[in-house]
């Protein structure tokens, strides 16, 4: 599987060490988790933040939007540096769209599904992603604990994708670790995100690295 780092639980204050430890990690992508304070009862940061860690690596930047309108600033986190955007599928905006104008800014799109929201939810869009990201979580915070019970979504869309001809990357973000990633890849999941775990890890290299042999 590849892993995608989430910075979202790093010392703010150091950004530019968290995206250092991601790349020495050997990580495949960088999760930016962007959180508008309404989508979810968080804030985390935007564009602006995205464009400054830009030069800092060549490392896919996996951009995770839980907002109530990502259509709003989807132009700018393209131009910020995101080289795929990630919006929910219960969010205002519409999903058609800016599914859409995402594919026009030629970044790659995915549609994210809260624990509550069916798989069949994404089922209208799989034609226009690239990716569902599968939220083993309840959106908003780093650190919490891993709901198995999301998994057997994946086979769910994985078996629409082969239906209608369309294969994409299924990503699960959210209390993801050592502990859970052997049953992530045997459910079928292509990209896991780590956040809490790579942080805390004694050696976030070996960590990463077992999660990609799997
Ligand atoms: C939660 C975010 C996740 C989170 C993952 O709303 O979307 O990406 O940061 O962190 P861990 O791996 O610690 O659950
Ligand atoms: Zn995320």
């Amino acid at each position: 599987m590849k892993v995608s780092p989430s910075i979202l639980t790093c010392d703010f204050a150091h950004m530019d060490r968290a995206v250092a430890l991601c790349e020495e990690s050997g990580a495949d992508w960088l999760h930016l988790d962007v959180m508008d304070g309404q989508f979810v009862p968080n804030l985390s940061f935007g564009p602006p933040v995205i464009a400054s860690l830009r030069p800092l690596t060549d490392m896919f930047f996996d951009v995770h939007l839980m907002m109530e309108r990502p259509d709003l600033l989807v132009d700018a986190f393209a131009k910020a540096g995101a080289d795929l955007i990630n919006i929910h599928v219960e969010c205002d905006a519409d999903i058609d769209k800016t599914l859409d104008r995402i594919r026009e800014l030629g970044k790659k799109a995915a549609l994210t599904i809260k624990p509550n929201t069916p798989a069949e939810a994404v089922f209208p869009y799989l034609e226009k992603l690239d990716m569902v990201l599968i939220m083993t979580v309840e959106p908003g915070f780093g650190g919490q604990a891993f709901m198995g019970d999301m998994l057997p979504k994946i086979r769910l869309i994985k078996d629409e994708c082969a239906r209608i001809g369309h294969p994409i990357e299924i990503e699960l973000d959210g209390g993801v670790g050592a502990a859970n990633a052997a049953l992530c890849a045997e459910s079928g999941a292509d990209v896991v995100v780590m956040g809490s775990a790579v942080f805390n890890a004694a050696d976030p290299k070996a960590l990463v690295s077992m999660v990609q042999a799997l």
